[in-house]
């Protein structure tokens, strides 16, 4: 029986109540799917940081460079800037396992409470660049305290950098709907912007059989809002992908549905698997965080494990609990607690396979 290695990292706030009920799940998945998981918690968290002064160890990324995934709740607390708890671990990890794509799919399925009325099927996933762009560490704050106080930041776009999620992106487009859309602000003002559409229509030559458009960031948004159906990949770089990913998973229901999967996708290091939402202070202690986002997260880690079967296992359980209906957490307008959603979902997942039965004995 295969067993994988998963590194989980809860963090902060509800990061510590969404990746129980993952695991959960992935356990009952395993014990029907007859393979098995093998978890390495880590406490690396700003209560880490308050004790210790490091949110991880030095060496953190080599205690979890040898597993096969990672599964990580949130990053971030009020007592701690967010700037020491994002750049002491959820960054380094991005960057240090090279996982440049960042993918954050969204559909609106049966079920979920969509605040716009919408006249086509929504089956979009942005495909946010995860290493560079806006995200750069050259800058700094100046002058401190004096009248010519400032802020600086330089955006850093490489060829290389560009060409690489771009091309994901296209190739990501050719097994869905066969159309990329790539984010752009391309008229001069920002100077990294018609260099990115220079790439981007590079590499879309060698993809006859995909269809593209750019769309400069602000029209790119209004029309997500008026007709999201339009969308099947959009490609974009770090900040706007991060703005247009919650903006989208809004678009279903809230940005605690969404998940996200961290890929590095040469195997190299190993994948992150998170949803797209922080840690949620306003809410976390209180037991009502919505799971959704984790289990799917979940589900996305299976496919990229090889376990097609389970994360299909999952999507529909979880498909299958949001269009009955009565199961929901209150940022869906319902009144389920986060182990109550995740319980059901667990319990709508389907009776074992006969084979696996026999392997699990
Ligand atoms: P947030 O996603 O934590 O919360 C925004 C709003 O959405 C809040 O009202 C929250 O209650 C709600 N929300 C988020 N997830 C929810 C869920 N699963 N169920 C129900 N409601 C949910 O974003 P924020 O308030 O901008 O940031 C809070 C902290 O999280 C900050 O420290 C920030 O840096 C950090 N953060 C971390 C990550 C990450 O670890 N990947 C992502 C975003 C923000
Ligand atoms: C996300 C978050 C992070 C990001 C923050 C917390 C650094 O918003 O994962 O979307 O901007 O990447
Ligand atoms: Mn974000």
């Amino acid at each position: 029986m295969t067993t994988y290695r998963i590194a989980v990292i809860p963090g902060d706030g509800i990061g510590n109540e969404v990746i129980p009920p993952a695991l959960k799940a992935l356990d009952a998945l395993g014990r029907r799917g007859g393979f098995s998981l093998a978890y390495d918690e880590f406490d690396w968290s700003c209560a880490r940081y308050e004790a210790t002064g490091a949110m991880m160890p030095p060496d953190g990324l080599d205690h979890i460079a040898g597993h096969d995934a990672i599964l990580l709740g949130a990053v971030g607390s009020p007592g701690v800037p967010d700037h020491v708890s994002l750049w002491g671990l959820l960054i380094p990890i991005r960057r240090g396992f090279r996982q440049y794509v960042n993918l954050r799919p969204v559909k609106v399925v049966p079920g979920l409470p969509s605040p716009l009325r919408l006249s086509s099927p929504v089956d979009l996933v942005v495909v946010r660049e995860n290493v560079e762009g806006e995200y750069s560490e050259i800058g700094g704050r100046l002058n401190r305290g004096f009248p010519e106080e400032m802020a600086v930041q330089e955006a850093v776009f490489t060829r290389a950098g560009v060409t690489r999620v771009v091309d994901y992106a296209f190739e990501l487009a050719r097994t869905r709907g066969g159309h990329v859309t790539s984010a752009t602000k391309s008229n001069g003002i920002v100077h990294t912007m018609p260099f990115w559409d220079e790439v981007v229509r590079e590499r879309a030559a060698r993809f006859p059989g995909v269809g593209w458009r750019q769309e400069h960031i602000d029209a790119l948004a209004a029309k997500l809002v008026l007709r999201p159906g339009d969308f099947d990949v959009i490609v974009g770089s770090n900040l706007f992908g991060d703005v247009l990913s919650d903006l989208a998973a809004a678009i279903a229901g809230g940005i605690g549905v969404a998940p996200a999967a961290n890929l590095n996708p040469e195997r190299r290091f190993p994948s992150m698997f998170e949803p797209v939402h922080g840690s949620a202070p306003d809410i976390a202690g209180k037991g009502v965080a919505n799971p959704l986002g984790s289990l799917w997260s979940a589900a996305m880690m299976l496919d990229h494990l090889g376990e097609a079967e389970a994360s299909a296992a999952l999507r529909h359980a979880i498909e299958a609990v949001l269009a009955e209906g009565s199961v929901r957490t209150p940022d869906l307008g319902g009144t389920a607690s986060t182990t109550e959603f995740a319980d059901a979902v667990v319990a709508a997942l389907p009776s074992p396979a006969p084979a696996a039965r026999s392997n699990a004995r």
